[in-house]
């Protein structure tokens, strides 16, 4: 349970650019963390069934499927599909030019400065995404292989890990984010969108600004810094493509869309461009999804839809495609990512908050940083609740940080087994270490929120009742002259001398190496 800490890694860090998602791809195979599916394999559920399956509890590895049913003749405009990279933490690690063993525990310290690094993007005339363009009667998203990935879901969704890049009408700034997108026909996209996104804030303010539709293109393909920074949540007014840079060390080079004024990286395997529609009578039908909670979520119902105006793309282009959803024992890309960059976020938060002494958090990666833990060590009582008042103030927590968990120092976070050791014996409910704050802003897609309360047409958002579980031990306690003036007892675990003692005989009484 006693945590001995690693040296800061954050030095270590070699910046990589792979150049492209191929040069990406040629990485992984050289690293042996690449699979390749040649045989035939069915885009209608297939596909999706395989890639869950195949992904493990953060043990599988990257795939490229190379032959994909219906879309695997000469003529076929797009035959491959690429996915399942970003959910190992030996891939991240790779990503961010870091030894692959990197504990998770150390990419989340670099996770913290991550998002606040800076090189700009440079723009370049063109590049190998301008190979093909095509516009008009040419425009036909039912030409790539947009995989129907889970039975329950409403239609063949072509965008789960492209970057959805959007301006910002006042300030020019671009975002790029992550927003699922479903084929509704050759050149429609409807795409979920809530408004507390920074999409969303630009979809207000073109809408403010009397505009019926924004532009929007969504670059699907390139180096993994794109989906992994598009996911995360850089702060507003920050651009994407800034912090990418920084991660491989060097400017992404954008070209500027055919048919907007948006830019998107030059190397890109696939771009849509269009306009977004912001008028609720241009909606079209999306959803159901297989969502990040691991549920079906994100009802059937009407959506801002991208209108395709055209669509640019490498030769024999790759797909980028994830598949949403974590459970126990299959870990997604989302879940994966989040876990360090959720956890990164919050601990930012609370030393922006004022929150001393903090000295690890995680977000386990089954839940994606719905649940976060906290370590700490405590100087003053009720440190823990100044912390969940912190995530819980901050717009970080929308849809994350429903349940904050603190422990002390001695704690390991990263040991399931210590913070429930922590819960069983340092909790007492009728002591104020669980705190229930009510009916507060929340994930839209959680289950547990009743389903009238989900409804983010009616309420902007989700609702969360959050809740604190305070597996400290409490300081409100006297000190026990018995204890030597701590509030907790000693635990069971022996002195280092008569460890020390007990290894130094650990053979001759026949017991092997010493384990501890
Ligand atoms: C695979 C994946 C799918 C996502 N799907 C959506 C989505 O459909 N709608 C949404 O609002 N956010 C979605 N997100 C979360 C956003 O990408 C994330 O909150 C990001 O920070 C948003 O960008 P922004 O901070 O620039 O608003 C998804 C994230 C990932 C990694």
């Amino acid at each position: 349970m006693l945590q001995t800490r690693k040296e800061d890694l954050a030095g270590a860090r070699k910046p990589t650019a792979f150049g492209d998602m191929r040069g990406w791809i040629d990485a992984l195979r050289a690293a042996g963390e690449l699979h390749e599916v040649n045989s035939e394999v069915d885009w209608n559920i297939e596909l999706g069934t395989i890639m869950r399956l195949a992904q493990g509890p953060g043990t599988g590895k990257a795939l490229l499927f190379d032959n994909i049913k219906d879309y695997n003749k000469k003529t076929s405009r797009c035959r491959r599909i690429f996915g399942s990279s970003l959910n190992s933490y030996r891939r991240i690690a790779m990503m961010l030019g870091l030894p692959p063993d990197t504990h998770p525990r150390e990419l989340v310290k670099i996770g913290r400065t991550l998002l606040t690094g800076s090189i700009p993007p440079k723009i370049v005339a063109t590049g190998p995404v301008k190979q093909n363009i095509l516009k008009g009667k040419d425009v036909d998203l039912t030409a790539f292989p947009a995989p129907w990935w889970n039975r329950v879901d409403g239609g063949r969704y072509l965008q789960t890990y492209g970057g959805c890049v959007t301006q910002d009408p006042e300030t020019g700034v671009m975002n790029v984010g992550v927003y699922r997108g479903m084929v509704a026909d050759k050149t429609h996209m409807p795409i979920l969108m809530w408004r507390a996104q920074h999409i969303g804030h630009h979809y207000t303010a073109w809408q403010n600004g009397g505009k019926a539709e924004m532009p929007i293109a969504i670059a699907m393909g390139w180096e993994p810094a794109l989906a992994f920074v598009g996911g995360s949540p850089v702060p507003k007014g920050v651009c994407e493509y800034d912090v990418i840079g920084a991660i491989r060390g060097a400017p992404v080079e954008l070209t500027k869309c055919e048919t907007n004024d948006l830019y998107v990286p030059a190397a890109a395997e696939i771009v849509i461009e269009g306009f977004l529609g912001l008028d609720p009578k241009t909606y079209l039908m999306e959803g159901p999804y297989a969502e990040f909670t691991g549920y079906v979520a994100g009802d059937k119902a009407p959506k801002p839809t991208i209108r395709v105006t055209c669509i640019t793309h490498r030769d024999d282009p790759i797909l980028r495609g994830t598949i949403e959803g974590s459970m126990p024992g299959s870990y997604s890309e989302n879940a994966v990512t989040s876990s360090i960059m959720r956890a990164a976020t919050a601990w930012n938060v609370l030393d922006r908050s004022g929150v001393p002494s903090v000295t690890d958090v995680w977000c386990p990666p089954v839940q994606a940083g719905i649940n976060v833990l906290i370590r700490m060590k405590q100087s003053y009582r009720n440190q823990a609740k100044q912390a969940a008042n912190a995530l819980w103030g901050s717009s970080a927590a929308h849809v994350r940080y429903k349940h904050v968990t603190v422990v002390d120092d001695d704690i390991d976070i990263h040991d399931y087994a210590a913070v429930d050791w922590a819960i069983a014996n340092r909790v007492n409910a009728g002591e104020n270490d669980i705190v229930i704050m009510p009916a507060t802003f929340g994930l839209g897609l959680d289950p547990s929120t009743r389903k009238r309360d989900r409804n983010p047409a009616l309420f902007g958002t989700g609702k969360w009742n959050r809740l604190l579980i305070d597996a400290t031990m409490n300081l409100d306690y006297d000190p026990d002259p018995d204890f030597g003036g701590a509030r907790f007892p000693p635990t069971v675990w022996p002195e280092q001398a008569d460890v020390d003692k007990a290894y130094a005989r650990w053979s001759e009484l026949g017991l092997g190496k010493p384990t501890g």
